[in-house]
């Protein structure tokens, strides 16, 4: 989704603008562009006409274009941009297709002030029609484009720029995340958001940054100060002011970001998302750190321990999440309902949030989130706790939005996820997810022992990823090459390991741009089955639990039509070699814990398939890395 960078302080803004805008690409973006504030010293006669006196007056120059970051880069460097304050965007296209004229930094009628913006203003046409009839034109398709020219409207009316940008944000519906500046005031950057983040970075020697995600600035502080919707900054080399849309004046504490550099880049991998699954075995280990008391079979998770009553007498508990987030929760539906016995619900944070869902004060809610900032499960979690329901994070990024807005939570201590493909996030999310179910279930009917037995097994987990890792990566990259111009693959799955179907359909979708299909492998008949022949891949994955047996039957239903099977098999099973083309071995584990394993395959697999066929896998077309807009 978009991406915004902003810089005011003493050193060249250029440089810092563009390196911020590469830790967004990760993002997922289609154009990108800058604003700078060009300082230009000019002489001027004195009133006697013999000597000259300098002053210096501001130019407000913009850059952007179609394309990469890399592509604004040289039209920079051919361009040397000498400045100490600007602002820098990856757009994500919405409202109009990717072009340069649509790109951001926008201007308004004057072309006086300019501003990137993410999000999405809803009455925008309204606002351009009144705006039409008062003289303004307009260059571009966008909704931004209309807020530059109505904040453009107050200033021209000696409104100072920070007024100018609230009196226009006081007419908007919608969601914003905004940076501003203006050539008239060469010394400030005005910010805001609503429905989108934004955090300020505090640098030395009165530098600031403005960014949409702490990535962006990392690299210069740690220091940042994180923007609440309906709220507001100035942000100038002698500090920051802050406020509230409606205009009250509000201190914000500095917080300090707990964030690696190394963490956000790729150390010697080809790809992020590389990375990410080799970083499992650690991530899975972190999510578990200090949360397990062996002895006693029992979890602590420390966010919760609040609402340890509310979570005892819960009737009911209502996961809600969206794309891999809900994968990760429908395993965790399985998890809590054999071990803990609630009844949970799970559903699409996109369709919870519209359809007047019962929910009570006897629920309680859970959102799953990577980014902490999926607009649409923000929106679906404001819903429940607006119903009465005690609403709860499962999120990995800290200070996010959904961290922040929920009433409590637990961390899943992933650490910086920049592959669009969502990959250790899921597994810490089941981490965390199969922790909760330990609590939950030795709050009601888990004995200890079987607690302690769960747990024993858990804390083995990462040995047995990094054991899948070291197995099966050489097989699989063989495996890609035989199948990578498949043009459909259909995951099959049962139990446990259905939702990994859907994950690894997903996985495979979204980076190789091949259509696949999850489904439980018994609906297989119900209708899919009628796609299969010759040249259908067909990954199954078929451990040995209580219904393996039944997932044989249905590798032998692929197998009398021709289908390729691809089979994700436990160590040691040498009936599946007989029936599968394909087998690729994950270590024993307890039925409830098999998704952490036989998903490494499949992430795995869609990866070498991606790279085989030329995909920008961490980058694939059309996706975002947090949908921040609905
Ligand atoms: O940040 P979130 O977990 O809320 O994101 C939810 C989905 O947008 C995300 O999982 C998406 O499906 C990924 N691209 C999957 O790889």
């Amino acid at each position: 989704m978009c991406g915004i960078v902003g810089y005011v302080g003493n050193r060249e803004a250029t440089p810092i603008l563009l390196s911020g805008l590469k830790r967004l690409e990760y993002r997922g973006y289609d154009s990108a562009g800058l604003a700078l504030l060009e300082e230009l010293p000019r002489a001027v006669s004195t009133s006697n006409g013999h000597s000259a006196e300098l002053v210096t007056s501001t130019r407000l120059i913009i850059e952007k274009c179609k394309g990469k970051v890399t592509d604004l880069e040289e039209i920079a460097a051919n361009k040397p941009l000498h400045s100490t304050i600007g602002i820098g965007h990856t757009r994500w296209a919405t409202h109009g297709a990717p072009s340069d004229v649509n790109s951001h930094p926008h201007t308004d009628q004057n072309d006086k002030i300019a501003i990137i913006h993410n999000g999405i203003i809803e009455n925008y046409a309204h606002i351009r029609d009144r705006l039409i009839a008062r003289g303004h034109s307009f260059r571009s398709e966008t909704d931004t484009e209309v807020l530059a020219h109505l904040i453009g409207e107050f200033y021209s009316q000696n409104h100072n720029l920070t007024e100018s940008v609230r009196l226009a944000l006081n007419e908007v519906v919608g969601a914003f995340g905004i940076a501003v500046i203006a050539a008239d005031d060469p010394n400030e950057i005005v910010c805001a958001r609503k429905g989108s983040p934004l955090v300020i970075g505090v640098g030395n020697d009165n530098e600031y940054f403005v960014a949409s995600d702490a990535a962006a600035i990392i690299a210069h502080t740690r220091q940042v100060i994180y923007l609440s919707d309906n709220e507001m900054a100035t942000v100038s080399r002698s500090g920051i002011k802050t406020r509230t849309i409606s205009n009250i004046e509000i201190t914000k504490p500095v917080e300090v970001i707990d964030m690696e550099l190394e963490a956000i880049e790729k150390g010697g991998f080809a790809h992020f998302m590389l990375k990410e699954i080799h970083e499992q075995p650690r991530t899975i280990t972190d999510a578990m750190r200090g949360r397990v008391i062996e002895e006693e079979g029992n979890v602590i998770l420390g966010g919760l321990q609040n609402h340890l009553k509310d979570l005892r007498r819960a009737k009911r508990l209502i996961i809600t999440a969206c794309g891999t987030s809900f994968h990760a929760g429908l395993i965790g539906k399985y998890m809590i309902e054999q071990y803990a016995r609630v009844p949970v619900e799970i559903e699409y944070a996109s369709e919870f949030r519209y359809r007047n869902p019962i929910v009570d004060d006897e629920d309680v809610m859970f959102a799953i989130s990577q980014s902490g900032e999926t607009a649409d499960t923000l929106a679906a979690i404001r819903e429940g706790k607006r119903k009465g329901s005690l609403a709860l994070g499962i999120v990995n990024v800290v200070g996010s939005t959904i961290a922040r807005e929920s009433d409590a939570g637990v961390y899943i201590h992933a650490g910086p996820e920049i592959g669009v493909a969502s990959t250790k996030a899921f597994t810490s999310q089941l981490t965390v997810l199969a922790l909760l179910t330990i609590m939950l279930g030795r709050m009601r009917h888990l004995s200890v022992v079987d607690g302690r037995s769960m747990i024993r097994e858990l804390l083995q987990i990462p040995d047995k990823v990094q054991q899948t890792l070291d197995s099966t990566e050489r097989q699989i990259t063989e495996i890609a090459e035989i199948f990578k111009d498949a043009a459909n693959f259909l995951y099959l799955g049962r139990g446990y390991n259905y939702p990994v179907a859907l994950e690894g359909a997903l996985k495979l979708k979204e980076i190789s741009y091949i259509h696949a299909e999850g489904y439980p492998a018994a609906e297989m008949k119900h209708g899919p089955i009628a796609l299969i022949d010759e040249n259908m891949p067909v990954v199954v994955i078929a451990p040995q639990d209580d219904v393996y047996e039944k997932v044989l039957s249905n590798i032998q239903e692929v197998r009398a039509r021709k289908g390729h099977v691809i089979a994700i098999a436990t160590e040691g099973d040498e009936k599946i070699k007989e029936l599968a083309e394909q087998v690729i071995f994950i270590p024993k584990t307890l039925p409830v814990f098999t998704p952490l394993l036989s998903v490494v395959p499949l992430q795995l697999l869609s990866y070498y398939i991606a790279t085989a066929r030329g995909c920008n896998v961490d980058q694939p077309r059309n996706l975002a890395k947090s949908v921040t807009v609905e």
